[in-house]
């Protein structure tokens, strides 16, 4: 064998043992050998602005699996330091039971927390993150589009162009104004603030809030406490934007909507089991309010044959409030500062307030 073949074989291995040496550091099972911690991101495709923040300090693994199975999120979860949680798959105790002792830390990667099971959290006082706020405007906007388009039969429309049925007309398609409206908002949130700030462009007639106590930010907003009941009597339009809980589960439902206006359109960017669905269906069907226009349903996803999406008068999108490049980045990154702060043991970016 001459030397230069002796050499092409010594690179050879030289190569393969490094490419072998980083697939082993991407592997999911990598077990943390130096001083820099571990976080797992349990989904591939979390935008990359957050995982380079993680990188900064942390190393970073992924399930080989996408969507990730629970039970390898489960095993990879007693491998790591920290955790960024992306998806809506239940956060529990079983989780922190699997992390053991060197998980430090867990973000989630949204503003509604109703999968997480905040009271083990709570009990075991555990660094818990999410991402409020950021994603605001986002919401925000995407509940004025539902708005517009429920309001103004915008999916009818559109399967009457499919149909070939466009008549058109003076008494054609005619939709609900905003202008002069009566505009309620249950649970004026951040995201229910974001949405009234909008609709000052609007010109809209009155804001009427519901919630347990007068917010502050309510005045600035022309907006005015008032009960339930009387916001289900009077608005034309109606946001719901609390989150999910036992309490406002199924808070709008046959008696509810029995409340509200035959003209009154319905807009849901919060968690589709705000609403008893079936009931919504049947007050669509027969007329008992006008339209409603959904970012959230029950179930997600929804099946295709699902009788929601054969109404005319249902807008109906699947689940797209955050979903801008610009908000999920950062997202991502606000999720990636409180693991990375969590397993240092400093105050994260924005803790969940349990
Ligand atoms: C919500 O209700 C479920 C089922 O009734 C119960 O198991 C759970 O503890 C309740 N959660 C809270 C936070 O009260
Ligand atoms: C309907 O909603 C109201 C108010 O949100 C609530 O008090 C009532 O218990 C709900 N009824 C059902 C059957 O869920
Ligand atoms: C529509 O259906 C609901 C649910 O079955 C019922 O409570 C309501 O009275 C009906 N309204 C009309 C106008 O028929």
């Amino acid at each position: 064998m001459s030397f230069r073949a002796i050499v092409l074989i010594f690179a050879t291995l030289c190569l393969c043992e490094t490419l072998s040496s980083i697939s082993a550091q991407t592997a999911s099972t990598m077990v943390n050998s130096g001083q820099r911690p571990v976080v797992l991101v349990t989904n591939k495709e979390t935008p990359e602005k957050g995982i380079n923040k993680l990188k900064l300090k942390a190393d970073v693994i992924f399930p080989k699996s996408h969507p990730a199975t629970r039970e390898e999120v489960l095993e990879l979860a007693g491998q790591v330091d920290g955790i960024m949680w992306v998806g809506h798959m239940p956060l529990n105790g079983e989780v922190l039971d699997r992390g053991g002792s060197r998980l430090k830390a867990i973000s989630t990667m949204s503003a509604g927390m109703d999968y997480v099971d905040v009271e083990e959290f709570r009990k075991r006082k555990f660094p818990l993150g999410y991402t409020p706020i950021v994603l605001n405007d986002a919401v925000a906007d995407s509940a004025i589009g539902l708005m517009i388009a429920a309001g103004r039969r915008y999916h009818e429309g559109r399967l009457a162009i499919d149909q070939s049925q466009w008549t058109g007309g003076p008494q054609w398609l005619l939709g609900q104004d905003i202008k002069g409206s009566t505009v309620g908002i249950i649970g004026l949130g951040g995201i229910g603030q974001t949405i009234a700030k909008r609709l000052k462009g609007f010109d809209i007639g009155q804001l009427l809030y519901t919630g347990r106590r007068p917010k502050p930010e309510a005045e600035a907003l022309g907006a005015k406490l008032v009960p339930q009941d009387e916001l289900l009597q009077e608005s034309d339009y109606v946001f719901i934007t609390v989150p999910l809980t036992n309490e406002t589960r199924h808070m709008i439902n046959e008696s509810t909507l029995a409340k509200m206006k035959p003209t009154a359109v319905l807009v849901n960017v919060a968690r589709g089991d705000i609403v008893d669905q079936r009931a919504l269906v049947a007050a669509l069907k027969n007329g008992t309010i006008f339209a409603a226009g959904l970012d959230v349903v029950s179930p997600e996803p929804l099946p295709a044959d699902d009788e929601l999406l054969r109404l005319p008068n249902a807008v109906v999108i699947p689940h797209l409030g955050s979903a801008t490049v610009q908000t999920r980045n950062n997202m991502a990154e606000i999720a990636a500062l409180n693991v990375l702060a969590g397993i240092a043991g400093t105050p994260m970016f924005s803790p969940y307030p349990y």
